[in-house]
C-alpha cells in the first residue's frame, strides 16, 4: 500500500514522540513492503508563534491531501496563564477536528499486566479491564454558541439528531466486533440534549438486538469506572462527558503515556496519543513514546493492515517486558531509558521480527 502521512508534531514533547512514531511507521512499512511518504506541518503554539494561527490553512491542506494524520500534542503554559490571549494552541486542535469532520474519537482503555501496580485501583479491579470510549468530537459545548462578558457567560450544549445517530452507528460497529455490550452515557435526568441522545439511542438500539445496550447517567458512569471498570465494553457519549471520562479511564490503567486514540469522520483520520504536550519535559528525552507508537498501530488497523498493527503491539509489549521503559514506568532499580532509546529498541525489534 502507498501511504501519505501528514505529520503534525506540535508543541512540548510533541516533536520528540512524533520522531519515534515516524521511525516505527517507517520500519513497519519497510518490513511489509508498503511505501510511505511524510509531509510535515505546523500547529498549536508553534504555529501561533510562526504564523499567528494554531491551525493554518496550509496545514489544513496538507491534512486533507494525506491518507492519515499522525498528530502529537499541542499546548504551552504561556497561553494557559494568560486569560487575555486571543488565540490559544487548543483552538488549533478544535479547528482541526471541525474542519476534518472528525466526529468520532475512539479511545481504548487497556491495561498492561506489567503496569497494573501503577494503577491507583486494586489489582483485582483493574486487571483485565478493556473497554473503548467513543467520544463525540465535533458537537456539544465545545462548539455550541458561547457568550462571555464580565457578569455573565454561557456555553450551549447543542446536538442534532443526525449528529447523535452517526456517532451511535460508529459505537454499534465497535460493539458488534467486541463483546456486544454498549453503554450510552448521558445526563438525561437533567439535560434536554441528553434526553434527545437517549431517545435517538433507543431508536438506534432497536436495529442492533444482538448488542446489549444500557443507559447510564454520567455521574454514575464516573463512579462505575472506578468501582468496576470491567463492566464496560464500549461506551458512547457526548464531547464534554467523553473528555472527562477518558482522562479518568487513562489513569486507571496506570499510565496516561500509554493510551493512543483515533479520530475519524468525514475527511482524513487523525491518530494521536491522548496525553498532552507536557511542556516541562520538553527536550529532556524522558517522555514515553508508547502512546504515539500505539497510535501508529491504530493507523495501520484503520486501513485493515492488522498484521502491521499486531507487530507494533507485540514490540511495545516486548519492550515493557524487557524493562526498556521511560522513567515514569520503570521498575525499581531498573535502568531508565529515554524517549529515543525506547523508540529505537522498538524499531530494532520490528526489523528483527
Ligand atoms: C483532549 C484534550 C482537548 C479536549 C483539549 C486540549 C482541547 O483535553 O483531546 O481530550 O478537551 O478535547
Ligand atoms: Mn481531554
Amino acid at each position: 500500500m502507498d501511504l501519505k502521512i501528514a505529520v503534525l508534531p506540535g508543541d512540548g514533547i510533541g516533536p520528540e514522540i512524533s520522531a519515534q512514531g515516524v521511525a516505527v511507521m517507517s520500519a513497519v512499512c519497510e518490513k511489509f513492503g508498503h511505501t510511505v511518504s511524510y509531509e510535515y506541518a505546523i500547529c498549536g503554539a508553534d504555529a501561533i508563534d510562526k504564523v499567528g494561527n494554531p491551525f493554518p490553512e496550509e496545514t489544513f491542506k496538507i491534512c486533507m491531501d494525506a491518507d492519515a494524520v499522525l498528530f502529537s500534542a499541542v499546548g504551552d503554559p504561556k497561553f494557559d496563564n494568560d486569560p487575555t490571549a486571543k488565540v490559544r494552541p487548543e483552538q488549533g486542535l478544535l479547528a482541526m477536528r471541525k474542519k476534518l469532520g472528525l466526529f468520532a474519537n475512539i479511545r481504548p482503555v487497556e491495561t498492561f499486566d506489567c503496569l497494573i501496580h501503577k494503577s491507583p485501583l486494586k489489582d483485582e479491579l483493574v486487571r483485565g479491564a478493556d473497554f473503548i470510549c467513543i467520544r463525540e468530537l465535533t458537537g456539544g459545548m465545545y462548539f455550541g454558541e458561547k457568550y462571555q462578558d464580565d457578569e455573565k457567560a454561557y456555553d450551549t450544549n447543542a446536538y442534532t439528531r443526525p449528529e447523535i445517530e452517526r456517532i451511535l452507528e460508529v459505537a454499534y460497529q465497535y460493539a458488534l466486533r467486541r463483546r456486544k455490550h454498549l453503554t450510552v452515557v448521558d445526563k438525561a435526568n437533567v439535560l434536554a440534549s441528553s434526553r434527545l441522545w437517549r431517545q435517538v439511542a433507543k431508536e438506534v438500539a432497536a436495529k442492533y438486538p444482538e448488542v446489549e445496550t444500557d443507559y447510564m447517567f454520567v455521574d454514575n458512569a464516573a463512579m462505575r469506572m472506578i468501582q468496576d471498570p470491567k463492566f464496560f465494553d464500549v461506551m458512547v457519549t457526548e464531547n464534554t462527558f467523553g473528555d472527562i471520562l477518558t482522562d479518568e479511564g487513562s489513569c486507571i490503567t496506570g499510565s496516561m503515556g500509554l493510551l493512543p486514540s483515533a479520530s475519524t469522520g468525514e475527511h482524513t483520520p487523525v491518530f494521536e496519543p491522548i496525553h498532552g504536550s507536557w511542556p516541562q519535559a520538553k527536550g529532556l528525552n524522558i517522555a514515553n513514546p508508547l502512546a504515539q507508537i500505539l497510535s501508529v498501530a491504530m493507523l495501520f488497523e484503520y486501513f485493515n493492515l492488522t498484521e502491521e498493527g499486531k507487530l507494533i503491539r507485540e514490540a511495545v509489549n516486548a519492550s515493557l517486558d524487557a524493562d526498556v521503559r521511560t522513567p515514569e514506568i520503570q521498575v525499581e532499580g531498573g535502568a531508565k531509558y529515554g524517549t529515543k532509546e525506547v523508540g529505537e529498541w522498538i524499531v530494532n525489534y520490528i526489523k528483527n521480527a
